[in-house]
Order: C-alpha cells, then structure tokens, then sequence
C-alpha cells in the first residue's frame, strides 16, 4: 500500500467528537479550501478582475481539474471536463447517445437509479417526441432487458440506497454487442471504487464532485466522454463554451474540439478552487488502496452492526465486490434512529422509506471510528432514544 492514510486524514477540518460517516453524500472541508478559495477572491477577483480569466488560468481550470478526476476513474488526459451540476451532465450525456444512435429510441435504466436521472431521461423523452421511451427494470433484470431495440442503456454504477454496484464490464460488453452505447453515473463511483472508462470501452460517464472527491455544497459535475465519440458528439445544450470559438461570438454553433464542446456556460470559480484543494490531497492516493481499505471498513462495521442491532437489517449485498463504499440498513423507523444517531455526533443520513446509510471514505475515517459508531447505534437502539418527539420531525433535506 502506498498510500497514506494519517497523512490524508490530517489534510481534513473535520468536527471535534464528529464520527462522520456521510462522505457518500457531502464530503468535508479540506483544510486547504479555505486559502484556495480566499486566494482566488482576494489574488484573482479582487486584484485582477476580469483578466483573471487568462492571467489567474480560470478558463482552463475545468479541463485541468477534469484530467486529475480522470486518474482515478481510468480516464486520459483530455477526456473529461467539469460544469453545472449532474442532472444536467446526465441530460448532455443522454442526449448525445441517444443521437449518435439514430433509428432507436429506447433508453433502458432500472428502478433503483436516482430519481433525478430518471426524471431528466423523462424530460428528454418527452422534448423528443413520438415514439422515445424510458423503461426502468430491477437492478438484477438489466442485463436481460438488454435488446436489439436499446439505444441508450444508462445506469448509476453503485446504487444511492442499497450501495448495490452493477458490474460495468459486463454491462458495456453486453450493450454493446447488441447496438446500444452505455450512459455511466458515477456519482457514488468516483473515489469511491476504482473505475476504468478507457478499459472497460466506455462510452459517455457523468459524476458529482461535492461528494467523495470533496468539493464542497454545490460543487460542479464531471463529464466524460470516449475519445472515439467526442469529435462525433452534437451537444443539445450547445452553450458559448462549448462552441469551438467562442469569443468569435459567431451567431452560429460549431462545437469545440473533443470534451471542450460539453461545456456549456461560465465555469463557478470559486467552487473549483476548492475542488483543487482537494485534488492536491487525492493526487497523493491510489485507489486500489482506497478500496482495499474501504472493503476492510464496510466488512467490519456490517459485522460490528449485526452484531450489536439486531433489529437492523442490511439491505447492502454481502459481496464486498457487488457494493460501493457505503453500507444502508433497513429499519422502519429509520429516519428517527437516524437522527437520534446524529444526536450522538455520528453522522449518517436516511432514504425514503426506511433505509439508514452509511458512506465509508478510507482518506479521513479510522477503524476506531467506526467501532465508536456501532456502540451509539447500539445504545440508541437499546435505550429506545429515537422515540422522543424531537426525532420525529422531517427536515427538508434527510
Ligand atoms: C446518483 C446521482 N445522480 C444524480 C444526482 C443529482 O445531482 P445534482 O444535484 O448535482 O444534479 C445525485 C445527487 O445526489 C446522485 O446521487
């Protein structure tokens, strides 16, 4: 192993007496950030105004910052770049595919991707008219729905509730022996567990950076797209940056060259310095590392919880290799045992209806915190503590 671990955790801010356990969803502030961001409202937008453009590297900043994810989920250099948020990737991403296989027009996803994927592919489907179709399976029935009428196949790899991972591989081998190209979600794949774009033949792959790689609330998605497609690919949100010149200001869109033309508007600044500060820590790691580390937590704390809840049940697959880097359980007063779990400053969160989840990120959590967690589950298990009223009442955000 090469990778270390004490060094990357003393790169974080984490809470005194916090067990945080919901990298998964918001990952913390890198002790950097806050010099990163400061210097770029201080140095560069104070100072330089608007030539920060070009003398402080704000227009290149997303393919830059795009390169160094690239590392980590087996994309070259060139191929992936950064912007809005993911909803809108999964939209750029589907179209694309979509169009770049005409005369078919079923897009296949399964039951347990994200809602907002499903809505944007809805929305798509809608905007294109007659005969387009979204058709969603159980996760365990996609390859089987896998037909000669399929354009687009487009999963989320490690599913937000259960941390059920897809096999990838097979997935692509399987679409695209049958005519169709693959849209990956990533969200919950990116340093979470190794990915390979370039081996596994990928064809488009989106992700968000505000969870394990750390950007911070609202921090910008990530977009790649093969090499052998991006000089094919028409973008439907044809923004000015995406255009191959766009201070020409032509009235008319040519798109950029390669990844350059999934751009769309003005890249946020601020949110990829922060970014940065977190790169400069991943930059250091090795993701097979990560995962090795990530299987000895998620394999302990699953033990450690079954042993001491037994009202819990997991609801994430036993194979180490079928799961992300997160365990959920499910109880049906799961919400309240949440938050009274918060109560007791270990962070996890909760999913409609009933599922408690738990993200497991190697760079800043020790085993000796997840042992700490399990004995707060216990207790506020065993003392009933998520029955008092203050448990009971839902926030906007789970
Ligand atoms: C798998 C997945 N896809 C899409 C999204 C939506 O991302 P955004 O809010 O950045 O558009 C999320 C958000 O958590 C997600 O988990």
């Amino acid at each position: 192993m090469t990778t270390d671990f004490a060094r990357t955790r003393a790169a974080f801010d984490l809470p005194a007496g916090m067990i945080y356990l919901d990298g998964n969803s918001l990952g913390p502030l890198p002790r950097a950030a806050a010099d990163h961001v400061a210097q770029a409202i201080r140095a560069e937008w104070g100072q330089m105004l608007i030539t920060g453009w070009n003398r402080a590297g704000w227009m290149d900043l997303p393919a830059r910052l795009g390169d160094r994810i690239g590392r980590l989920i087996g994309a070259a250099p060139g191929t992936v770049v950064l912007g809005d948020t993911l909803s809108i990737k999964v939209y750029q991403a589907l179209a694309s595919a979509l169009e770049l296989n005409p005369g078919r027009k079923v897009i296949l996803s399964d039951t347990g991707n994200f809602p907002s994927d499903l809505y944007m592919a809805d929305g798509l489907v809608r905007t294109l008219g007659t005969g387009y179709a979204l058709r969603t399976v159980a996760p365990e029935a996609v390859a089987d729905a896998i037909g000669p009428d399929l354009a687009v196949l487009m999963i989320t790899e490690v599913d937000y509730r259960t941390g059920r991972r897809h096999d990838m591989a097979r997935l692509i081998a399987k679409a695209h022996a049958a005519g169709a190209l693959v849209v990956w979600d990533l969200a919950h794949s990116a340093g979470a567990v190794p990915v390979d774009l370039a081996g596994t033949d990928a064809d488009f792959a989106v992700g968000c950076t505000y969870k394990y790689l750390n950007s911070g609330p609202g921090g910008p998605a990530f977009i790649y797209v093969a090499p052998r497609l991006a000089d094919r690919v028409r973008p439907a949100l044809s923004g000015w940056l995406g255009h191959e010149a766009p201070f020409a200001f032509d009235p008319d869109y040519r798109p950029g060259r390669g990844i350059e033309r999934m751009r769309v508007g003005t890249p946020p600044i601020l949110q990829l310095r922060a970014l940065e500060a977190s790169m400069d820590i991943w930059d250091q790691v090795e993701m097979a590392d990560v995962r090795a580390r990530s299987i000895e937590l998620t394999e302990a704390f699953i033990k450690g919880v079954e042993a001491a809840c037994p009202a819990l049940t997991l609801a994430t697959p036993r194979d180490p290799a079928m799961r992300g880097s997160q365990v959920s359980f499910r109880h049906p007063e799961g919400y309240a045992i949440m938050q009274a779990l918060i109560a007791r400053g270990v962070i996890g969160d909760f999913r409609a209806p009933d599922i408690l989840r738990f993200g497991f990120t190697p760079l800043y959590l020790r085993f000796a915190d997840l042992w700490d967690a399990v004995e707060h589950l216990r207790a506020v298990l065993e003392r009933g503590e998520w029955r008092e009223a203050r448990f009971q009442h839902r926030a906007a955000v789970t």
